[in-house]
């Protein structure tokens, strides 16, 4: 696997490569990433993948600075998954001068995750798109993991006419249920322990939907968080929305996500099933 820092060593290593997938990440890469590489190296000649702390989606009092970077061990993991290139641009490399662009994702930046993190999917589509033009990709995976994060890059690959192909993978989760994320590290072992509720609290509140039907969704989205509440979290949302615009559905024949977010001390979580 080569290692590539700036844009130009990376755009000569991919000339003549055939078909390119690829999967931009934070890196402190678990398998979750990984799934998302070898999906890549099975529709794909040459799989390349990032590795970036982009500062502009952070937002202040986040955890910019105490994010894990953990390039060693990535590269080795990155290896054994089969990507042939990973690209590890410095901030001077991707930002060496004063960013004047950006992408405003207006309509999805209000809900949700953009509601509770202001400016923070701006700061992904823009960097999103920076990446994508120094790749080059036909192809680019995210994960299901980050819901509303997949729609926005979707959206922004139509509107804005990109020629490459998204596609979304299903979230990988620890055997308890809760799904891989870098962040889950500052979890201690107490939270660790506490954290498969999230995605717990998902599943009884897709039963519930189920049994006692659409018209009781207020009053369950609210037990659901109140439950969480009572063992000590601090739910930001968890709420049923349409998979088709991540807004409230009018009627039960859509096609229906339920997406949540809660702090447990320090660490901020999300998930989202698919109903
Ligand atoms: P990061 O959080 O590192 O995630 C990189 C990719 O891995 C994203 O597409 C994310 O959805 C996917 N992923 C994370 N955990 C997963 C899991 N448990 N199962 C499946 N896929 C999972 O998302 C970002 O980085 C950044 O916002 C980025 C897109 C790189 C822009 O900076």
């Amino acid at each position: 696997m080569q290692l590539q820092h700036s844009i130009t060593a990376l755009r000569q290593t991919l000339t003549g490569r055939g078909r390119v997938a690829f999967v931009p990440t934070m890196g402190n890469l678990h398998d979750g990433h990984l799934t998302l590489m070898r999906t890549a190296r099975q529709l794909a000649d040459t799989v390349v993948a990032s590795i970036f702390v982009n500062r502009l989606q952070f937002g202040p009092g986040e955890d910019f600075e105490r994010y894990p970077r953990t390039l060693e061990a990535d590269r080795e993991k990155l290896h054994a998954a089969g990507v042939d290139v990973l690209f590890a641009p410095t901030e001077k490399d991707l930002y060496p001068e004063t960013q004047d662009f950006f992408v405003e994702p207006s309509c999805l930046q209000n809900l949700l995750e953009g509601e509770h993190r202001p400016g923070h999917f701006r700061g992904v589509a823009t960097v999103v798109l920076k990446l994508f033009n120094c790749v080059q990709p036909q192809l680019a995976l995210f994960g299901k993991k980050d819901y509303q994060q997949l729609m926005l890059i979707r959206a922004m690959t139509r509107q804005l006419n990109l020629p490459i192909e998204i596609i979304g993978v299903d979230t990988v989760r620890a055997a308890d249920g809760l799904a891989l994320s870098s962040r889950n590290g500052y979890l201690s072992p107490t939270e660790r322990a506490e954290a498969p509720q999230l995605a717990q609290t998902l599943q009884t509140l897709k039963q519930r939907l189920r049994a006692e039907g659409f018209t009781q969704r207020a009053a369950l989205e609210q037990e659901a968080s109140a439950t969480l509440d009572a063992r000590g979290w601090q739910t930001d949302y968890i709420t049923v929305r349409r998979q088709s615009d991540l807004q409230p559905p009018e009627a039960d024949t859509e096609a229906l996500v339920i997406l949540a977010a809660a702090r447990l001390g320090s660490t901020r979580l999300i998930d989202n099933l698919e109903v």
